[in-house]
Protein backbone atom coordinates (compact mmCIF):
# COMPACT_ATOMS: atom_id res chain seq x y z
CA UNK A 1 0.00 0.00 0.00
CA UNK A 2 3.04 2.31 0.47
CA UNK A 3 4.33 2.05 -2.74
CA UNK A 4 0.87 2.50 -3.93
CA UNK A 5 0.32 5.81 -2.41
CA UNK A 6 3.49 7.08 -3.50
CA UNK A 7 2.19 6.15 -7.70
CA UNK A 8 -1.01 7.94 -6.76
CA UNK A 9 0.64 10.52 -4.71
CA UNK A 10 3.14 11.07 -8.23
CA UNK A 11 -0.14 10.85 -10.83
CA UNK A 12 -1.47 13.76 -9.01
CA UNK A 13 0.26 15.87 -11.74
CA UNK A 14 -1.93 14.86 -14.14
CA UNK A 15 -4.85 15.46 -12.91
CA UNK A 16 -7.64 17.75 -15.48
CA UNK A 17 -9.59 19.49 -13.00
CA UNK A 18 -10.06 22.72 -14.37
CA UNK A 19 -13.82 23.11 -13.29
CA UNK A 20 -14.18 22.05 -9.65
CA UNK A 21 -9.76 22.63 -9.22
CA UNK A 22 -10.45 19.47 -7.14
CA UNK A 23 -7.16 17.32 -8.19
CA UNK A 24 -7.87 13.51 -7.34
CA UNK A 25 -5.53 10.61 -8.28
CA UNK A 26 -5.68 6.67 -8.09
CA UNK A 27 -3.11 3.84 -8.04
CA UNK A 28 -4.50 0.17 -8.48
CA UNK A 29 -2.61 -2.90 -8.04
CA UNK A 30 -3.88 -5.94 -10.75
CA UNK A 31 -3.60 -9.10 -9.97
CA UNK A 32 -0.95 -9.48 -11.95
CA UNK A 33 0.96 -7.21 -9.28
CA UNK A 34 1.43 -4.31 -11.67
CA UNK A 35 0.55 -1.06 -10.71
CA UNK A 36 -1.67 1.28 -12.77
CA UNK A 37 -2.36 5.21 -12.46
CA UNK A 38 -5.30 7.76 -12.87
CA UNK A 39 -7.08 11.19 -12.42
CA UNK A 40 -9.85 12.44 -12.71
CA UNK A 41 -10.82 13.90 -15.61
CA UNK A 42 -13.14 16.90 -16.22
CA UNK A 43 -15.30 17.95 -19.08
CA UNK A 44 -16.95 21.01 -19.82
CA UNK A 45 -20.22 18.83 -20.11
CA UNK A 46 -19.79 18.30 -16.14
CA UNK A 47 -21.59 14.57 -16.33
CA UNK A 48 -18.95 13.84 -18.06
CA UNK A 49 -16.22 13.92 -15.69
CA UNK A 50 -14.48 10.74 -15.07
CA UNK A 51 -13.07 10.24 -11.50
CA UNK A 52 -9.44 8.89 -10.64
CA UNK A 53 -10.54 5.59 -9.39
CA UNK A 54 -12.33 4.52 -12.31
CA UNK A 55 -9.67 6.18 -14.87
CA UNK A 56 -6.83 3.83 -12.64
CA UNK A 57 -9.29 0.92 -12.98
CA UNK A 58 -9.94 0.92 -16.73
CA UNK A 59 -6.12 1.87 -17.20
CA UNK A 60 -5.18 -1.43 -15.75
CA UNK A 61 -7.89 -3.47 -17.40
CA UNK A 62 -6.89 -2.35 -20.95
CA UNK A 63 -3.16 -2.76 -19.83
CA UNK A 64 -4.22 -6.54 -19.45
CA UNK A 65 -4.96 -7.23 -15.73
CA UNK A 66 -7.79 -9.13 -15.70
CA UNK A 67 -8.54 -7.95 -11.86
CA UNK A 68 -7.52 -5.33 -8.86
CA UNK A 69 -6.43 -6.31 -5.57
CA UNK A 70 -5.93 -2.76 -4.17
CA UNK A 71 -6.66 0.99 -4.45
CA UNK A 72 -4.87 4.12 -3.10
CA UNK A 73 -7.11 7.13 -3.47
CA UNK A 74 -4.86 10.34 -2.79
CA UNK A 75 -6.18 13.87 -2.77
CA UNK A 76 -3.54 17.03 -2.05
CA UNK A 77 -5.61 17.87 1.42
CA UNK A 78 -5.94 17.38 4.70
CA UNK A 79 -8.31 14.83 5.48
CA UNK A 80 -8.30 11.75 2.66
CA UNK A 81 -11.15 11.67 0.22
CA UNK A 82 -13.04 8.62 0.19
CA UNK A 83 -14.06 7.14 -3.06
CA UNK A 84 -17.67 8.23 -4.71
CA UNK A 85 -20.89 5.51 -5.08
CA UNK A 86 -20.57 5.24 -8.42
CA UNK A 87 -16.23 4.20 -7.81
CA UNK A 88 -17.18 2.13 -5.09
CA UNK A 89 -19.39 0.23 -7.82
CA UNK A 90 -17.21 0.27 -10.37
CA UNK A 91 -14.49 -1.43 -7.62
CA UNK A 92 -17.07 -3.79 -6.32
CA UNK A 93 -16.50 -5.84 -10.06
CA UNK A 94 -13.41 -7.02 -8.32
CA UNK A 95 -14.62 -8.55 -5.87
CA UNK A 96 -15.51 -6.97 -1.43
CA UNK A 97 -12.40 -8.13 -0.52
CA UNK A 98 -10.59 -5.14 -3.05
CA UNK A 99 -8.48 -3.31 -0.15
CA UNK A 100 -9.62 0.22 -0.36
CA UNK A 101 -6.70 3.26 1.28
CA UNK A 102 -7.30 6.99 1.23
CA UNK A 103 -4.61 9.06 1.76
CA UNK A 104 -3.50 12.97 1.76
CA UNK A 105 -1.31 15.28 2.76
CA UNK A 106 -1.57 14.86 6.59
CA UNK A 107 -0.64 11.35 8.16
CA UNK A 108 -4.53 10.52 8.50
CA UNK A 109 -5.69 7.92 6.08
CA UNK A 110 -8.73 6.24 5.91
CA UNK A 111 -8.90 2.12 5.23
CA UNK A 112 -11.90 -0.41 4.13
CA UNK A 113 -12.65 -3.34 2.31
CA UNK A 114 -14.98 -2.67 -0.22
CA UNK A 115 -17.75 -4.90 1.94
CA UNK A 116 -17.27 -1.80 4.60
CA UNK A 117 -18.10 1.09 1.70
CA UNK A 118 -20.61 -0.84 -0.08
CA UNK A 119 -22.72 -3.45 1.71
CA UNK A 120 -25.70 -5.16 0.63
CA UNK A 121 -24.69 -4.31 -2.77
CA UNK A 122 -25.82 -5.46 -6.42
CA UNK A 123 -23.13 -7.49 -7.66
CA UNK A 124 -22.49 -9.46 -10.98
CA UNK A 125 -23.71 -12.77 -9.73
CA UNK A 126 -27.04 -11.51 -9.20
CA UNK A 127 -26.76 -11.26 -13.23
CA UNK A 128 -26.68 -15.10 -13.14
CA UNK A 129 -29.53 -16.28 -11.26
CA UNK A 130 -33.10 -17.96 -12.49
N1 LIG B 1 -13.67 12.72 -7.84
C1 LIG B 1 -12.87 11.64 -8.03
O1 LIG B 1 -11.98 11.65 -8.89
N2 LIG B 1 -13.08 10.54 -7.27
C2 LIG B 1 -14.03 10.44 -6.29
O2 LIG B 1 -14.21 9.37 -5.72
C3 LIG B 1 -14.81 11.62 -5.92
C4 LIG B 1 -14.73 12.76 -6.86
C5 LIG B 1 -13.46 13.92 -8.66
C6 LIG B 1 -14.53 14.15 -9.68
C7 LIG B 1 -14.40 15.63 -9.91
O3 LIG B 1 -13.40 15.85 -10.91
C8 LIG B 1 -13.89 16.18 -8.60
O4 LIG B 1 -13.43 15.07 -7.86
C9 LIG B 1 -14.95 16.91 -7.80
O5 LIG B 1 -16.08 16.14 -7.65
Amino acid sequence: MQLLAKHAKDAIQFSYAPYSTFKVSAAVRGDNNQIYTGVNVENASYSLTQCAERTAICTAIASGAKSITEIVVYTPTEHPTAPCGACRQVILEFGPAVKVRSVCDSDLQLNWTLLDLLPQSFKPEQLNQP
